[in-house]
C-alpha cells in the first residue's frame, strides 16, 4: 500500500489549448469555467480527496494566473508549488523541470485537461505492487487515433507507445494520468523541449524499463476540444462525471448567484449559467455553456456551445455547436453552426450570418 501523503502530484498545465480558442486567448485551458469552477479545481479536489498533499504545477502558458487563483492551496487542504517555463518544454520537458521540487519518491503526474473518475488510490497501490518503474492510467474510447495508442501484453506491461497514431493497433489510450518513480524522472534530460509521449516512454520501453498499465472503466474525458468541453461540463452539471469540488443538486441546469433567468426561458441538457448572466423568455439553451456576464436575448437557441464571458447573443439567434469569444456582440436572428467560432470583441450584425435563406 502506497501512503498518498507520500507522494507528489504534478500537473502539467503549460498548454496554449489552441483548440479551444479563441477562449484560451484570455484564460489558459485548465482555468476556463467547468460547472462554474475553473477547472482546475475539479482535479485539484480529487488530488486533495485522493489524499495526496503536495501538487507542483508545471505553468508556461499564462502562468500567472495559475498563482492568482489558487495561491499556496490551503483552501483546498493542498500545498501547492508553482515552476514556471520561460519557453515551453513540452510534455516531457515540463516534468523533468519539476525535479527541484518534488519532495518524494513517487509522483504522479496528471495532464491538467482530463475530467476522470479514475481511483488514484488504487492506481498508486497497482504501481507498487507491481513494482514499476512507471505506470500509466489506459481507458478505451471510441476512437483512439487523438490519443496516444499503449498496447499491453497478458502481465500489463507496456509493449509500445504510439502518439496520435492513424492507424492504432487497439482502442486501449493513454488517460494522460502517470505515476513516476522519481528515479526515472530525474533521467529525463533537461534544458530543452521535448515530449513524454513521443521520446521520454518510448525510450523507457527501449531501454528495458518495467512501464505498466492501469485499465479501468470510470468516467473520463479529456476537455481540450469544444465538443469535449460541452459535453464534460454538461456531465458534470448531471452528475455523469465525478467531481469533490461540487455540492449542488444534480440535474439539467445549473444557475449560478446573481444570474438571472426570465420565466419561459427553458435549460436543458446540463446547461449552466455563469454569475451576472441574463436570459431572456423564450430562450431556449440544451447543453450551453455560458460564462459570466453573457446576455441571450429573447428567443434565442443555444445547443451544445460556449458562450465567452461578457457576450451577447441577439434575439432569435441560433447557435449551434459554436464557440462564442469572449465580448463578442451576435446579432438577432443570427445563425452560427458546425463548430463555428466568433473571436473575443467582435460585433455581427443583426441577421449578419444565416444558414437559411430567409430572415
Ligand atoms: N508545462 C507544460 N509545458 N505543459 C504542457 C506543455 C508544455 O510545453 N505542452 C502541453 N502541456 C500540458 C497541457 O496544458 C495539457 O494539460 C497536457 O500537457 C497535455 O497536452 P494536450 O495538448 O492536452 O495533449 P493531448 O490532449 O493532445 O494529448 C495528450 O493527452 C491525451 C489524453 O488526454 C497525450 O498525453 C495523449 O497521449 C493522451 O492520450
Ligand atoms: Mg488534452
Amino acid at each position: 500500500m502506497v501512503n498518498p501523503a507520500e507522494v507528489d502530484a504534478v500537473i502539467l498545465v503549460g498548454g496554449m489549448g489552441t483548440r479551444l480558442r479563441p477562449l484560451t486567448l484570455s484564460a489558459p485551458k485548465p482555468m476556463l469555467p467547468t460547472a462554474g469552477l475553473p477547472f482546475l479545481t475539479h482535479l485539484l479536489s480529487r488530488i486533495a480527496d485522493a489524499g495526496i498533499e503536495h501538487v507542483v504545477l508545471s505553468t508556461s502558458y499564462k502562468a500567472g494566473v495559475f498563482e492568482a487563483e489558487f495561491g499556496d492551496g490551503s483552501k483546498l487542504g493542498l500545498q501547492i508549488d508553482y515552476v514556471v517555463e520561460d519557453e515551453p518544454l513540452g510534455t516531457g520537458g515540463g516534468i523533468a523541470n519539476v525535479v527541484p521540487r518534488l519532495r518524494h519518491d513517487t509522483a504522479v503526474v496528471f495532464n491538467g485537461d482530463v475530467l476522470s473518475g479514475c481511483d488514484l488510490r488504487a492506481l498508486l497501490d497497482s504501481h507498487s505492487e507491481h513494482g514499476a518503474d512507471v505506470t500509466l492510467h489506459l481507458v478505451r474510447v471510441g476512437d483512439p487515433r487523438a490519443f496516444g495508442c499503449v498496447p499491453t501484453d497478458s502481465d500489463n506491461r507496456v509493449t509500445a507507445f504510439l502518439e496520435k497514431t492513424q492507424d492504432p493497433p487497439t482502442d486501449q489510450i493513454n488517460a494522460g494520468c502517470y505515476v513516476f518513480r522519481r528515479s526515472v524522472i530525474e533521467q529525463i534530460p533537461t534544458g530543452r523541449a521535448l515530449s513524454v509521449e513521443r521520446e521520454v516512454f518510448p525510450g523507457l520501453l527501449a531501454d528495458g524499463h518495467k512501464v505498466c498499465g492501469y485499465v479501468d472503466a470510470t468516467y473520463w474525458r479529456d476537455m481540450g476540444t469544444p465538443e469535449d468541453f460541452v459535453r464534460g461540463s454538461a456531465d458534470l452539471v448531471r452528475g455523469i462525471a465525478p467531481s469533490p469540488a461540487l455540492t449542488h443538486q444534480r440535474g439539467e441546469k445549473l444557475v449560478h448567484d446573481g444570474a438571472s433567468v426570465a420565466p419561459g426561458a427553458l435549460l436543458i441538457g446540463g446547461t449552466v449559467i455563469g454569475r451576472g448572466a441574463e436570459i431572456a423568455g423564450g430562450a431556449r439553451l440544451d447543453g450551453a455553456v455560458i460564462f459570466d456576464g453573457v446576455k441571450v436575448g429573447a428567443g434565442a437557441v443555444i445547443e451544445r456551445s460556449i458562450i465567452g464571458f461578457g457576450a451577447h447573443v441577439g434575439p432569435r439567434a441560433l447557435i449551434r455547436d459554436g464557440v462564442i469569444g469572449d465580448g463578442a456582440d451576435i446579432g438577432a436572428r443570427c445563425e452560427l453552426l458546425r463548430g463555428a467560432r466568433v473571436w473575443p470583441g467582435i460585433t455581427i450584425p443583426d441577421g449578419g450570418i444565416r444558414f437559411s435563406t430567409d430572415l
